[in-house]
Parts: structure tokens; sequence; C-alpha cells
């Protein structure tokens, strides 16, 4: 009777917090070798007159072991139910991608190509003054992209405006005076036109600019016919024709053969078999004397282009206006893009 007092002060003493210890304590206390079993099996050799006393106490013991065991595995399975709802084992919920903008995704592809080719990106302001969106690239005093319809002006006098062309980034690089200069300028460019489908009151180009000592028209054309390869495929075929640019002399256009057609003439070339996709030429030497530059010594060439032209080319998107919704649905499509 001693053991059984002592069996459970030792209980008492016990803390139960873990499955595996509540098994520990089952197969000790409760199990078929268990000691409540072999405190039963002592019951024989209790003396007669003392066996109702051990019999209860050893009743009492078995209780108490057996409710200790209940209120003990209660308090883990609660636990555990507590945890039920995770499993630390599953994948984690995976985080939504974003998508590039169909205009970056344009970006980035033209200015790497120029990149590999040496030109550094370089960026310019998007609210400049007259001089160096206009003045400085010799745009005589009354060409037409002066006029308040063309440009948005936000002060007439002295005239700052929004650029209406990457061409500003030519001038703010020129006049800093260091050479050779070779560079290309992706930007937002803006202009007062009516919206639709194939204009906007902005969009972007990318402008290119080499100045150093001997260049000429046919590092341009080299450079451009690489260009076209790397941007368009090997068999697009390319066309310069004569143009005109107040900041290029000479200047000229460049076509490639439709992307759609393939020249045969579709209404995307506009039967012409002909796509126009950048103005370049040779720097004015006007434009280098404007910034400092000796043009005796130093001659270079410039190109400029939309971004938004090729990109509705390459994903087949028929308004530009889809560029500057926001449309999730629309944005959606461009996901793992790069
Ligand atoms: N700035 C011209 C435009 O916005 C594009 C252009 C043409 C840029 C010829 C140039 C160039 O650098 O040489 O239409």
């Amino acid at each position: 009777m001693e053991q059984i007092l002592q069996h459970k002060q030792e209980i008492e003493n016990l803390q139960i917090a873990d499955v595996k210890a509540l098994e520990e304590y089952r197969i000790k206390y409760l199990g078929t070798k268990g000691i409540v079993k072999a405190l039963m099996g002592e019951m024989k050799q209790v003396p007669v007159e003392k066996k109702k006393d051990f019999g209860q106490l050893l009743n009492e013991f078995k209780q108490f072991t057996e409710s200790k065991y209940e209120s003990w595995k209660e308090t883990i399975q609660d636990r555990s139910n507590h945890l039920s709802g995770l499993d630390l084992t599953l994948p984690g919920d995976a985080v939504p991608a974003g998508s590039r903008h169909p205009i970056s995704l344009m970006r980035n592809r033209i200015v790497s190509i120029f990149q590999r080719l040496g030109f550094a990106v370089a960026e310019g302001p998007e609210i400049d003054n007259d001089w160096n969106n206009f003045t400085a690239l010799n745009l005589p005093e009354n060409h037409p992209a002066r006029d308040m319809q063309d440009t948005f002006y936000i002060s007439t006098d002295p005239a700052w405006l929004l650029r209406t062309h990457t061409s500003n980034v030519q001038i703010h690089e020129m006049s800093k005076g260091k050479l050779p200069i070779r560079i290309i300028t992706p930007g937002r460019v803006y202009r007062n036109e009516t919206i639709s489908a194939r204009s906007h009151c902005f969009f972007h180009q990318v402008e290119g600019l080499y100045i150093a000592e001997n260049v000429s028209f046919a590092d341009l054309k080299q450079t451009l016919y690489f260009f076209v390869q790397e941007m368009f495929g090997k068999d697009v075929k390319v066309r310069f024709r004569p143009s005109y640019f107040p900041f290029t002399e000479p200047s000229a256009e460049m076509d490639i053969s439709c992307l759609l057609c393939h020249g045969d003439g579709c209404s995307v070339c506009k039967k012409t078999g002909w796509l126009e996709i950048l103005g370049c030429g040779m720097v004015h030497p006007k434009v280098l004397e404007n910034c400092g530059i000796d043009s005796n010594k130093y001659s270079g060439f410039a190109f400029g282009m939309g971004i938004e032209r090729p990109a509705l080319l390459k994903y087949g998107i028929k308004d530009i206006r889809l560029f500057s919704e926001n449309d999730v649905r629309f944005l959606k499509q461009f996901t793992g893009a790069i």
C-alpha cells in the first residue's frame, strides 16, 4: 500500500507535454506489463483482512492513473488541433508576378542592342527650355513645331516646355564638353496632338548620337543595319530615303520591309511594303558649334525613333491608347516577357 502511495506521489510530480512522454507514461503505468497490472497481480498475496483496504486503494490508484492519462491526452490534442490548420510541409502560396510594360520591353530591347555596340545610356529632362529643344538644334524661328498647337508650353517668356523629342539630350550631352560621345537616350516626349488610336499627346522615343573624329554616313548605315538585323531579323530589308531635319545634313529616313506582309503590301504598310521606323543623318555643323564643338575636327551621326510603333507591330496591338490606360487585363498578357 505504501508503494501505491509512492507511485501516486511520483505521478503527481510528473509533467507530460507531448505524445511521446504520454505514451511512455501509458506503457509504464497502464500497459499490460505496467505497474497497475503488476499491483493487481499482488492481490492474491495480500492477507484476507487487508484485501478490502488494498483493493479499494488500488482501485482509486487505477482510476487516478487513468484520469491523469486522459487529461494529459486532452491538453496535448487541444494544442495540436490548434496547429492543425497549418501544414508546414505544403509549398507556400505563390506571390503573383507582375509584368513589364510593353513600352519598357521594347525600349529595353532597343537599348540593349545599341549597348552591345558600345553606346551608353543617357537621359535628359522632360521639361526643357527653348534653346535645348529647338534653337540649338537649328530649328528656325518660324518652324511649325514651335507653334503652340504642336508644343506644350509651360511658360512663354522665357520659354519652358515639355520636350517634343529626345533630341534635346543631344544638346545637353554635347554641351558638357566631353568627347567622343556615343549615347543612346530613351525617354518620354510630348506633343499637343488629338488622342486617337494612332497618336497620343505623349509617347516615347530613343535617340542615338555618336560624335568623334572621322565619323561618316557609312558608320551610320552600318550601325542601323546591325540594329535592324538584331531587332527584326536577318531577312528584313532596309532602305534609306533622303529627308530633311533641321539638325542633320544630310538627313534620311529609314524604312524596313513590312513585318506583316514581307513587302507584298498590306493595310499596315498602306500597300507600300515598307514601314518607316526612324529619322537620322549627320549632325549639322551648326548644331555642333551651338554646343561648342569644333565642326572642322569632329563629325557625328544622330538618329531618333519612336518606341510605340515597333511595339504595336511586335505585339499586334491595334490602339496606342491601350499603352496608357493601365488596364490590368492588357498588361497581364506581358507576364514573363523580357
Ligand atoms: N527628333 C526627330 C523627331 O522627333 C527624330 C530625329 C530625326 C532624331 C533625325 C534625330 C535625327 O536625331 O537625326 O521626329
